[in-house]
């Protein structure tokens, strides 16, 4: 099993591990984002971010810096060290590059990322692996899931163009992204509660539309096993 999903990760660039995080810590996190958004707002936390984004964005960015502070995301509970070897298929400890809440807001187009790689994000580190999991329910089409390009890791790191955009992510699209669609396959990446992806740095892929009347909450992290994580000092993408 062990073997399987480290090659299906080399092969394509991406694996699902299904129920690889333990429901208890999840409920947590709910319980937790939840609580605070109630007693901040007297609404749910997916509410509350709906709220906020129609609202006033500043304090929807206020909240996200609060929610991304709790204490039951720590790396310690969600127990991802286990997960990475099994899935690297070694014993090397795996060092945290950061991680947050990504949150894919209903019917909106800001926070909507185009596709990427995240290798220009963490120049100079090398075997950088993302992972992503949904808190409060399943990601699938409808609610905008992240999609991958099937295998595109192999092509390795490609230059990109750099769009600013005002109140949003800044965008580093690989150059020719139109060639490289034609070439591999996109797969919707659907999970439940419970499960995790994890995905290599080279690996193209981007988040979509939610077309459904709940936004889509995901925690998402990066990690790595290079030391060389210790002189990274985190750049602005508009710097990049
Ligand atoms: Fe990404």
């Amino acid at each position: 099993m062990k073997k399987q999903i480290s090659n299906f990760y080399k092969k394509h660039g991406w694996v699902i591990v299904k129920n690889g995080l333990d429901k208890k810590i999840i409920s947590q996190i709910k319980q937790d984002l939840n609580y605070i958004s109630n007693s901040l707002y007297g609404k749910s936390f997916e509410a509350t971010i709906s709220y906020l984004n129609n609202k006033n964005k500043k304090k929807l960015y206020e909240f996200h810096k609060l929610a991304n502070k709790l204490v039951s995301t720590s790396f310690l509970n969600l127990k991802i060290n286990g997960i990475f070897n099994k899935i690297l298929n070694n014993k090397k400890p795996s060092f945290y590059i950061g991680a947050t809440f990504f949150l894919n807001l209903i019917k909106d187009k800001r926070l909507v990322y185009n596709y990427h790689q995240e290798s220009p994000y963490m120049k100079g580190i090398k075997d950088v692996t993302s992972i992503h999991f949904p808190i409060f329910r399943k990601t699938n089409f409808k609610n905008g899931t992240m999609s991958v390009l099937d295998k595109s890791h192999k092509i390795s790191h490609v230059p990109y163009k750099k769009i600013i955009k005002k109140n949003s992510y800044t965008d580093l699209i690989p150059k020719n992204i139109k060639t490289i669609i034609k070439k591999y396959d996109e797969v919707f990446i659907n999970l439940n509660v419970g499960d995790i992806i994890l995905f290599h740095k080279d690996l193209i892929h981007k988040s979509n539309f939610n077309k459904s009347n709940k936004p889509r909450v995901c925690f998402v992290g990066r990690f790595t096993q290079d030391y060389n994580i210790s002189k990274f000092v985190e750049a602005n993408p508009k710097n990049l």
